[in-house]
């Protein structure tokens, strides 16, 4: 088992009807003027926003509105909110929206509270020195961004989407009402949830450590993504189910299903990413592209953890070699994927990268890892490239 530091400072408030809390939680954490960052409207149309004004309104707290965050959230934008919130004197920043609305809320938080161009944070060139407070209104279960030190901002010009950890921006407060979750599409709602998963997978597939009661913690969650996902595929509505997957969401990513491990595996999301830089995908149904040719490539060199995953989270059958059970795990997760309408393969996930973009890729990846790059094997380029390839 290795050391480990456990830091979840986010105060959840969860539950039916909770974002009449808002404009008390903003008060309470010291916000007088507050930036409302959404999305590209799904916020306004399910009147969350509205909702969520008036509580700030009714705490008597003054508030200014930026919209049009896109998926895989772009720089300019996070250059508008700076500037927009400088002019403006705002002092604490709100989230309404999922993953990418609450990354571009830190991103801003990162370039208040910083001297000179946010976008190098994310270069690994410097470190942050502060961040704007911020607290979140989650409508999507899925990156756990709401409690999590994570930030992912994709720079347009360049294509290139790239991540920086802080502890410091992780978010004062998250308001989390699973209501709210199901006026999502069903593929969104899918994706979420491959991505929950992933969280989870990604701290689990490693050969760095473990600790008996993160794996046992682990195996419950994901054996409680699937089922609930399955569940939402033909009962959308189904508000014990949109709370399981709200909750899972937070848990996955804010650091307890790794306690105890190397800080686990994250191959598949560093080569996910590239992807979304590249090709604008919903980072969930991308990961669930590339996670069973990650899985092929690595399996042999992680085998006990794949064996374990196999018959703790899948349910397959302990009869045959531990290759063979482990084979089977991975076949029951592409199973799972088809079965709530995500694709297993790059084909699926409606892009046909050529041998040029996946070189590129590869490369990116290889680079923004700074080296080789995973947990369950080490990959280095030419991995990376494999993977992608075994992956069309
Ligand atoms: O923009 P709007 O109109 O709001 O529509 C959004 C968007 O199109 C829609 N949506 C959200 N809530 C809705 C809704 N539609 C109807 N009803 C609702 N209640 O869903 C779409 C996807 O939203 P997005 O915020 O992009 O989803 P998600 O939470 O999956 O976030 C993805 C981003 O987070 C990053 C990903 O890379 C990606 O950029 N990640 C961030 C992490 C973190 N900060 O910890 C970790 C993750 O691994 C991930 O990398
Ligand atoms: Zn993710």
């Amino acid at each position: 088992m290795y050391n480990f530091m456990y830091h979840t400072p986010t105060e959840v408030c969860f539950g039916k009807g909770v974002l009449a809390d808002t404009g008390a939680l903003v008060k309470k954490y010291g916000g007088k003027k507050v930036l409302i960052h959404y999305g590209g409207g799904s916020a306004v149309r399910s009147g969350v926003l509205e909702q969520v004004k008036q509580s700030l309104d009714e705490a008597g707290i003054a508030h200014v509105e930026l919209g049009g965050v896109v998926p895989n959230p772009h720089l300019s934008k996070v250059y508008e909110g700076i500037e927009l919130c400088r002019r403006e004197g705002v002092d604490f920043l709100l989230a309404v929206g999922g993953g990418s609305v609450i990354d571009s809320t830190k991103a801003i938080g990162y370039g208040l509270a910083n001297e000179g161009d946010v976008w190098e944070l994310f270069e690994h060139t410097k470190k942050a020195s502060g961040c704007m407070p911020l607290g979140a209104v989650l409508t999507i279960a899925a990156a756990g961004s709401e409690m999590s030190n994570s930030c992912v901002i994709t720079r347009e010009d360049t294509a290139s989407k790239r991540s920086y950890n802080d502890e410091i921006a992780r978010p004062r407060f998250a308001v989390m009402d699973p209501a709210v979750t199901t006026t999502l599409p069903a593929y969104q709602t899918a994706s979420g949830c491959a991505d929950i998963l992933m969280h989870t997978e990604e701290r689990y597939f490693t050969n760095g450590g473990n600790m008996e009661l993160t794996d046992a913690i682990a195996e419950a969650l994901m054996r409680t993504v699937m089922k609930n996902a399955k569940l939402l595929k033909d009962d959308p509505d189904n508000y014990d189910a949109r709370a399981e997957v709200m909750w899972a969401s937070s848990l996955s990513h804010n650091g307890l299903t790794g306690c105890g491990n190397d800080g686990g595996d994250f191959a598949s999301h560093g080569l996910e990413h590239e992807l979304g830089g590249m090709f604008d995908v919903a980072h969930g149904a991308g990961l669930a592209a590339i996670w069973p040719s990650w899985a092929r490539y690595v399996y042999r060199d992680c085998l006990p953890r794949f064996k374990k995953f196999a018959l703790n989270v899948t349910g397959v059958e302990n009869v045959g070699t531990d290759e063979e059970i482990a084979l089977a795990g991975i076949e029951a997760m592409e199973d799972f994927y088809r079965a709530i309408g995500m694709p297993t393969n790059l084909r699926e996930l409606g892009i046909a990268p050529t041998e040029e973009q996946i070189c590129e890729m590869a490369h990116r990846c290889y680079v923004a890892s700074g080296g080789p790059k995973g947990s369950a094997k080490k990959l280095d380029e030419s991995d990376m490239a494999a993977i992608y390839r075994m992956a069309k």
